[in-house]
């Protein structure tokens, strides 16, 4: 049996992401980015969001591997090649690509995420189970650039980037990414979840659940920065704000001071009017054909897309 390999490709350092942290609070209009979210216990709340009845994407994009995961396998062999390199982006537990493994035959498994320290258990346990493909745990902030270890580019590769994470990033954001996935991809193919746009009745209860878990995501944020910058935001202080703004096809979250306060932290402060909003997240919903586009203006020359029978969220298979 072989045994799992670890990178760390960039150090994680608390105190930049303080510094970042900082600098968000302190602007005109306040904004902290979602990669904020994900401590340990954040992490853990966003599991729960993908179990809420209101929360659509999760088990929508899993009934369209249900559904046509045999074509989509097909489809990204045509473009590497029998046995390829599998790249996941944001693997977290590897439970999503752990479910492609009987469909792709995966040479070796590239497992990426900001620390690999998540990465350990989840690829252990998958190594029991695949005894003799490579794993491979890379440490990475791909969301700053995305570009793997030569050692790991040693032809086309299937880059897979489930979630509509794409969603988190501003559309100029979004196509640099998909540009650095492409070269990644090395001439193989990029397979990736889409959330679409959808009436506002259906977006914002997924963002605004009636259990209060989207909420308690949201405010866990001001735990972390308090953990992080030392600050002393008190969470009853503030509420959970969720919206579709359709101008911008995105749905906002904000955090909103319920009343005019100071948090302060070592060196500095800041004081929020009363009904004063910290932005912390953008979710882009895609129309189909802007989002194909997007992936062409990328470079990708060819577009698959599968879908669920209410048009909600797709999959795209972008080779070439
Ligand atoms: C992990 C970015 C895909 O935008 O739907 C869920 C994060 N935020 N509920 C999303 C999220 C609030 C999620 N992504």
């Amino acid at each position: 049996m072989k045994t799992p390999e670890f990178l760390q490709l960039h150090q994680i350092d608390d105190a930049l992401l303080a510094r970042e942290a900082a600098q968000g609070l302190k602007a005109a209009r306040a904004r902290v980015a979602p990669k904020f979210f994900y401590d340990a216990l954040g992490s853990r709340l966003f599991d729960a969001i993908t179990e809420l009845p209101e929360y659509y994407p999760t088990r929508t994009e899993a009934a369209i591997f249900t559904a046509h995961g045999a074509a989509i396998a097909d489809a990204a062999l045509a473009a590497t090649g029998p046995a390829p390199t599998l790249v996941d982006l944001g693997a977290g537990n590897c439970a999503k690509a752990a479910r492609l493994f009987p469909l792709l035959a995966p040479r070796r498994y590239v497992a990426v995420d900001i620390s690999i320290d998540y990465l350990r258990q989840a690829l252990a346990a998958l190594q029991r189970e695949h005894p003799a493909t490579s794993l491979v745990g890379v440490g990475l902030d791909f969301s700053s650039r995305l570009e793997l270890p030569a050692a790991l580019a040693d032809g086309p590769a299937l880059l897979f980037y489930p979630g509509s994470s794409i969603g988190n990033f501003a559309p100029d954001e979004a196509l640099r990414l998909l540009r650095q996935a492409r070269a990644a991809a090395a001439g193989g193919a990029l397979l990736i979840g889409v959330d679409l746009v959808k009436p506002a009745s259906v977006l914002e209860p997924a963002y605004d659940d009636a259990l209060g878990v989207t909420a308690a995501f949201n405010l866990n944020l001001l735990r972390h920065l308090n953990r992080l910058l030392q600050a002393d935001f008190v969470l009853r202080d503030w509420r959970h704000v969720a919206f579709f703004d359709a101008a911008e096809s995105r749905i906002e979250m904000h955090l909103e001071a319920r009343r005019t306060l100071t948090v302060t932290w070592p060196d500095s402060e800041r004081v929020f009017a009363a009904g004063e909003r910290i932005h912390t997240e953008n979710s882009a919903k895609w129309r189909p054909e802007a989002f194909d586009a997007l992936l062409r203006t990328a470079g990708f020359t060819s577009v698959r897309r599968w879908t669920d029978a209410q048009g909600w969220f797709a999959v795209c298979l972008a080779a070439g």
